[in-house]
């Protein structure tokens, strides 16, 4: 066990840094064992501290020191203090001075993926959150920011490509077979945003003129051979590129902008100046070698990152408790950007899926957090749904409330008056409430305040009086560390549907119009009686989920298929399909342990039947349509004692009662694929995603049939999307054709890492009692390596994040294996790591027998020496 425990970091502890450092000249001389580094910094007292003659302290981790030197001076030992995690000069010259620093560092020993390392002889830096420290002694923090000339050194026939933040200005020839280049970035920046990248790496170019006129160059950088997988990246960038100055008037503001693809990284991607790095999961992509969901995925992150130069670099953040600043409001903007881009319909339903699966658990949970927190030990453990998706969900809300007009109005406001600042949630909340002219106090809450609300509402129709009244509660329960809850401000986006279809108007009993259809709750209850009700009206409320809540309506069965048939809010038609698909999968559950027969659900099968044969319906949201609630979403609304095979049980019941009594049309629509060459168009993806959900419910109700015709169409598809289809659904049955088909898979991928991804993904999914065995074999395999981030996702985060039954075993295995994964991790890579123990996220859902045996594995965990910080916080969160 470890002694000390490491120190907690609070928001209202904030000081602004002593010093300030303006500019920052690197010359990095790149070794794969020996990385010399030496930086000048031209440092300054910052004005805003009140600490005069306070010592220089610079962080500083796994650093080599060689010298340090004030004014060109090199100074003795005796002059400065080395800890281990930082440098510190007690005595410095008043007003400016230059400091340099000389260090050396082992990118080949850098397995944490964090500062400077090595993937596939690829040299790259990964600086966000707190990396830059690992590079050499700097004021590690995000309000400090500086101007920065890199020049980079390597050996030429190894590293022929050196790259940097900026603008490149001189490049030449070194004795010993070795070059170097001259990178400048003119915008001030905080050290998480440099970035240097190096290697033998092949590069796609295009341009973009923005709209002032100025061309950009584009340029992505790819491993040799793959060149020809980069095009829909780059697309997905003049895209992003464009959009950006049309919905946001954002212009970029480089003279080039570079993408490098690594394989080993510990995320998605990242928003460095001008140099974008990215797992290269989301940037290569080939008909034949990339499905549907890496098209959209890769449009969609290559648009975050693009978004952020505005969002998270131009104006930056003050302190990482505001990440949610830059997160949340450029996860808002990619949805956004993909909203116009594709089905804004269909874009929405997934996103609340996501949130459903990922954040709801998270604030259900002991992991509970508010979107910006108080306090953290590892900030690195909270790049969370919550700070993403629900922080995009915030932004969402202020959109609503505001009106676009207003909401885009309070967003010019922010970027002219914080353009160049480290910024706070607090500066962005007096945008919107400048431009509004209103008072957001209320709504500050969501910022502070951990747990999704519930919500409750009941209307109440008086025919003679021709009235409803519609009567709405809220309440929120105590989250950890959080016992006191305060009424949240809600926007709830409300129809009232006659008869016919259509939306009734607004109109309260004082005469007041409700044009927008905004009803705000602010309190525990509230109602709004509506007048000139002449017809029984059927609610339709959270339109567009307005508000990251859960919601009863406590609605009949009737209400909930009219719903589906008629309300014009498409998102809601899909949840009303949710709602009551959840509910007939709840008494299914009832009726398996009584021993009953479950409930016949002809109702919703017909009317998910007239939704199928709808003509103006896309294809995107009938696969949507036909789409359960998933399992993990079914335990989260249980919310205690889950037995998740009781749940998958009777969800497969449930699916195979659908899937039988809609055979005929799902044939159809199964066989009903896009003609010609593949195109990730959202039309072509759309019909795709139909067919497959239209074959995956064929599996639930005729497993053996559906099995042999998808053996088939496996070995007959001409791309990775008509392969993955099939693939999918045989994935999740007890079936030969499954094993056949997945290692005609491997056979025939065995080169592609991305694909042998896809192939222990695949595996992950498998269901059934012997599924945690099944994993432990796979880890034998040769293709399994605990060094690749990718690796250990695709098969460990598949199998603990999607695999309900698999991961959650009464035995208690899966826990196990994940336990072990963890350890055998974490002295490399904490930070991954860490994230992988967040899939015990919900263990407080489960019934006893399964409690305890997540508790023993957690205990395993954290009692395992030399535990890394961040690994010991998520499991004593976990374990509290
Ligand atoms: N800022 C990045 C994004 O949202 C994510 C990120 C944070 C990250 N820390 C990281 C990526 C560490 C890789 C490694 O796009
Ligand atoms: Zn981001």
């Amino acid at each position: 066990m470890r002694t000390e425990t490491p120190p907690t970091i609070r928001l209202k502890d904030y000081k602004p840094s002593d010093y300030l450092i303006d500019h920052v000249s690197l010359d990095v001389a790149l070794q794969p064992t020996a990385t010399g580094v030496v930086s000048i910094l031209k440092m300054r007292p910052n004005p805003a501290s009140r600490t005069v003659n306070a010592p220089v302290r610079l962080d500083g981790e796994a650093l080599e020191l060689k010298s340090v030197a004030i004014n060109g001076e090199t100074i003795g030992d005796n002059r400065y203090t080395l800890t281990e995690n930082q440098l510190i000069i007690d005595d410095v010259p008043e007003g400016q001075f230059e400091l340099t620093i000389e260090t050396q560092c082992n990118p080949d020993a850098n397995t944490a993926l964090s500062g400077l390392y090595r993937s596939n002889d690829v040299y790259c830096t990964q600086c966000e959150a707190e990396g830059f420290r690992r590079i050499t002694y700097f004021l590690d923090r995000p309000d400090v920011l500086a101007t920065y000339q890199v020049r980079v050194e390597a050996d030429r026939d190894t590293v022929p490509v050196l790259l940097a933040n900026g603008n490149p200005v001189e490049t030449g020839e070194l004795a010993d077979g070795r070059h170097f280049a001259v990178w400048q970035d003119p915008w001030p920046k905080p050290s998480y945003l440099f970035a240097l990248v190096a290697g033998d790496l092949a590069c796609v170019t295009d341009h973009f003129t923005t709209v002032s006129g100025r061309k950009v160059e584009l340029r992505i950088y790819v491993e040799q051979g793959k060149q020809d997988r980069c095009d829909w990246a780059m697309q997905s960038l003049k895209a992003s590129m464009a959009w950006d100055e049309t919905a946001f008037g954002r212009e970029y503001d480089l003279d080039i902008f570079m993408i490098v693809a690594v394989s080993d990284f510990n995320m998605g991607a990242m928003e460095n100046k001008g140099l974008n790095v990215f797992n290269d999961k989301y940037i290569l992509a080939r008909a034949d070698t990339a499905t549907d969901q890496d098209y959209v995925n890769i449009e969609a992150i290559i648009a975050h990152e693009y978004f952020h130069n505005w969002t998270g670099n131009r104006i930056t953040c003050r302190d990482w408790f505001q990440l949610c600043l830059k997160e949340g409001l450029t996860v808002f903007r990619d949805q956004e950007f993909t909203s116009d881009m594709r089905s804004r319909a269909v874009k929405r339903i997934q996103d609340v899926r996501t949130l459903r699966s990922h954040q709801f658990p998270e604030d259900a949970g002991p992991l509970a957090h508010p979107v910006r927190p108080q306090s953290y030990i590892e900030i690195n453990n909270f790049y969370t749904a919550t700070v993403y998706e629900k922080g995009a969900e915030v932004v969402r809300m202020f959109k609503t409330l505001l009106g676009a007009e207003k909401f885009a109005k309070a967003l010019n406001i922010y970027f002219d008056r914080h353009d160049g600042d480290a910024a706070t949630v607090e500066d962005f909340v007096t945008c919107m409430e400048e431009a509004s002219g209103r008072d957001l106090a209320q709504f500050f809450n969501w910022y502070n305040h951990a747990g999704t609300p519930s919500v409750n509402t009941r209307l109440d129709w008086d025919q003679a009086a021709a009235t409803a009244t519609l009567t709405v509660s809220q309440s929120l329960s105590a989250t950890p560390g959080q016992s006191e809850k305060p009424d949240m401000h809600i926007p709830l986006a409300t129809g009232l549907i006659g008869p016919d279809g259509a939306d009734m108007e607004l109109v309260l009993s004082d005469g007041q119009r409700i044009d927008s259809g905004i009803l705000e709750l602010r309190s525990a209850k509230q109602s709004w009686t509506f007048s000139g009700i002449t017809d029984r009206p059927v609610l339709s409320i959270n339109r567009g989920f307005s508000s990251p809540v859960n919601l009863t309506t406590g609605q009949r069965d009737e209400d909930l298929l009219f719903l589906m048939a008629n309300d014009h809010d498409a998102f809601n038609r899909w949840e009303a399909g949710q709602t009551l698909s959840r509910s007939i999968i709840m008494s299914a559950m009832q009726a398996i342990k009584d021993g009953d027969e479950p409930d016949v659900i002809d109702d919703y099968a017909d009317a998910l039947a007239s939704v199928l044969a709808s003509q103006e319906l896309e294809p995107a949201f009938k696969a949507q349509m036909l789409a359960l609630p998933s399992e993990a979403d079914i335990a989260n609304m249980q919310g205690r004692n889950v037995n998740p095979d009781l749940i998958q049980s009777a969800r497969d019941q449930v699916r195979k009662a659908v899937g039988g009594r809609l055979a005929e049309q799902l044939e159809s629509l199964a066989g009903d694929l896009p003609a010609g060459d593949y195109s990730p168009s959202a039309t072509a993806a759309g019909q795709r995603a139909l067919a497959y959900a239209a074959l995956s419910l064929l599996g639930a109700a005729e497993p053996a049939k559906t099995a042999a015709a998808a053996l088939s169409r496996f070995e007959a598809a001409r791309h990775m999307s008509d392969m993955m289809g099939p693939l999918n659904m045989l994935a999740g049955l007890d079936v030969a054709e499954r094993d056949q088909a997945l290692d005609m898979f491997h056979q025939r991928f065995t080169d592609d890492h991305l694909i042998v991804d896809k192939w222990f993904s695949l595996h992950a999914m498998r269901k059934g009692p012997d599924a945690a065995a099944h994993i432990r074999a796979l880890m034998q395999h040769d293709d399994f390596s605990i060094t690749r981030p990718n690796r250990v996702r695709a098969l460990i985060g598949t199998f603990a994040g999607m695999n309900q039954t698999g991961f959650n075993s009464a035995s208690g295995d899966g826990y196990d294996v994940l336990a072990e994964v963890v350890m055998a991790l974490d002295e490399r890579n904490p930070q991954v790591a860490a994230r992988m123990v967040s899939a015990f996220r919900s263990y407080q859902l489960m019934d006893r027998v399964r409690q305890d045996k997540a508790r023993t594995a957690l205990g395993l965990i954290r009692d395992k020496q030399n535990l890394s910080a961040d690994t010991l916080e998520m499991v004593s969160r976990m374990l509290d």
